[in-house]
C-alpha cells in the first residue's frame, strides 16, 4: 500500500464525502445502530429510520428496559429481524454487565451480539479512534481490486485492510473513505476509473473483469405457505406471534402452513428473501381460530413481515 494513495483517498473523502448524519457523531450507541442498520439495508432506506429510532429509543438504557415487541415494531420494513433481536440482547447486556456504557475495548465490543469483526472495526475506530479495518462487501471489493486479486480469501484481506490503516494518519475518515469509495466510484456493476482518485495506484484499473468477480449464485428454495385469514368486523384479524427462531422468528402473522407441494392457483402474494422465495396463499375461514393468538383491530400496533402487510392491505 502507498502511502500517497492513503493521501489521496483521504483527500478525495474530505471533499466528496456524502453528508450522512452518522459521519456527525462519535456517540457509540448512534454509531452502533447506524452500522446494524447498515449491515444489509441501503442508506436511503436507513436515513429516516435511523432518526426515528432516536425518538423511540433515546438511550441504550430505554432500548433495555423495553419489550421486544416494541423493538421488532420499531425494526419494521428493515428485514432481517435477528438484527433488531441482537440489538436488544446487546442493550440489556450493556446495561448488565458494562454499568450501561457501551464498551470501548475492541473484544469487548466484538463479544455483543449481532457484531461481527468488521462492525466491530468499524465501531471502535469511529467512536474511539482505534486502528480497526472495516471489512464489508464495498471494502473488499475495493481491495481486491487494489490488487487484481478476485480470487482473494479472508485471510489476505484483512492482512491487506490492517496494513491500508496502520498507514492512514486518520483511522475513522479512512474506513469511511474505503466504504464511499466502494458505494460510488468502485461499484460492483458500474465501476468509474476514470474518476476514481486512486486509479493510478491500482491494478485492475481501466480493466476490471466484473464477470470474473461474481459469486457463484446461491439456489433460491420456493415454500408455499397457506395463510388462514380469520376475519371479523367485530374483531379485526386474528394474529399469531411466529416463534422464536426460523424465518420471520417473533413477528406476527395469521397462522401459516407449509404446505408440501406447488398448488395450481396463482399465489396472492410473493416475498422474495435473499434466498428463499415465500409464495403465499390466502385462505379465507369462516371457522373461528384455535390455539393461541389474538384478534388485533389496527396492525399497525404490532410487528408484522412486510410480504404479510402487503397481504392484508392489498
Ligand atoms: N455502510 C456501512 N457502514 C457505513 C457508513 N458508516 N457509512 C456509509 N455506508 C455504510
Amino acid at each position: 500500500m502507498s502511502s500517497i494513495r492513503c493521501k489521496t483517498l483521504l483527500h478525495w473523502y474530505a471533499q466528496h464525502r456524502r453528508d450522512l448524519p452518522w459521519r456527525h457523531t462519535s456517540d457509540p450507541y448512534h454509531i452502533w445502530i447506524s452500522e446494524i442498520m447498515l449491515q444489509q439495508t441501503q442508506v436511503k432506506t436507513v436515513l429516516p429510520r435511523y432518526r426515528q429510532w432516536f425518538h423511540t429509543f433515546p438511550t441504550i438504557a430505554s432500548l433495555a428496559e423495553a419489550p421486544l415487541d416494541d423493538v421488532l415494531k420499531a425494526w419494521e420494513g428493515l428485514g432481517y429481524y435477528r438484527r433488531a433481536r441482537f440489538i436488544h440482547q446487546s442493550a440489556i447486556r450493556i446495561t448488565e454487565i458494562f454499568s450501561g456504557h457501551f464498551p470501548s475495548d475492541f473484544n469487548a465490543i466484538l463479544s455483543l451480539s449481532g457484531i461481527g469483526r468488521s462492525t466491530a472495526g468499524a465501531i471502535s475506530s469511529f467512536c474511539f479512534d482505534q486502528r480497526t479495518p472495516v471489512l464489508d462487501g464495498n471494502v473488499k471489493r475495493v481491495l481486491k481490486r487494489w490488487h487484481q486479486k478476485p480470487e482473494a480469501l479472508e485471510k489476505q484481506l484483512w492482512e491487506w485492510a490492517q496494513s491500508a490503516i496502520n498507514q492512514a494518519s486518520h483511522a475513522a475518515n479512512w474506513n469511511q473513505a474505503m466504504m464511499e469509495l466502494g458505494a460510488t466510484h468502485c461499484s460492483a456493476s458500474k465501476p468509474e476509473c476514470a474518476l476514481c482518485p486512486v486509479a493510478p495506484h491500482c491494478r485492475a484499473a481501466f480493466h476490471v473483469d466484473i464477470l470474473a468477480e461474481k459469486k457463484k449464485p446461491v439456489a433460491v428454495q420456493n415454500l408455499y405457505w397457506q395463510v388462514d385469514m380469520h376475519r371479523c368486523p367485530e374483531r379485526g384479524i386474528w394474529l399469531i406471534q411466529r416463534p422464536d427462531k426460523g424465518i420471520w422468528a417473533g413477528l406476527w402473522t395469521p397462522p401459516i402452513r407449509e404446505l408440501d407441494k406447488k398448488p395450481k392457483q396463482k399465489p396472492s402474494h410473493i416475498h422474495q428473501l435473499t434466498h428463499r422465495r415465500i409464495h403465499l396463499y390466502i385462505n379465507l375461514l369462516t371457522t373461528l381460530p384455535t390455539g393461541h393468538g389474538q384478534w388485533v383491530r389496527d396492525i399497525r400496533s404490532l410487528a408484522l413481515p412486510t410480504g404479510i402487510h402487503r397481504l392484508l392491505t392489498s
